[in-house]
């Protein structure tokens, strides 16, 4: 088994409020009802949802979070503080070195 292993930055505490009629323009074919297009919609900015791209509010979690300080969460979302602020990321160019 073949394991890749990511780290992803994700900045943001909340979620991002979207409108249906700007997530699916094609909805607006289907439908005038301005109710159902201007349904908001949360996407998940904070990378912890099990139900992305919807946020399943697991952000309430991070909120403790020490600004500028980068954690690691596991898939039961136990966060683990991993530096106290964000390191200088590796240039595309030192990573084919590596
Ligand atoms: S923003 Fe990620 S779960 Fe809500």
């Amino acid at each position: 088994m073949v394991v890749h292993t990511r780290i992803i930055l994700h900045e943001k505490m909340h979620s991002y409020k979207v409108k249906l009629r700007d997530l699916a323009p094609e909805l607006e074919r289907l439908t005038s009802d301005e109710r159902i297009l201007d349904m908001q919609v949360k996407l998940c900015g904070c990378g912890l949802s099990k139900r992305k791209p919807i946020c399943d509010e697991s952000h309430h979690m991070i909120q403790g979070e020490k600004p500028g300080a980068i954690y690691a969460y596991d898939s039961e979302l136990h966060g683990t503080q991993l530096w106290n602020e964000y390191p200088e990321p590796p240039k595309p160019k030192d990573l084919q070195n590596a």
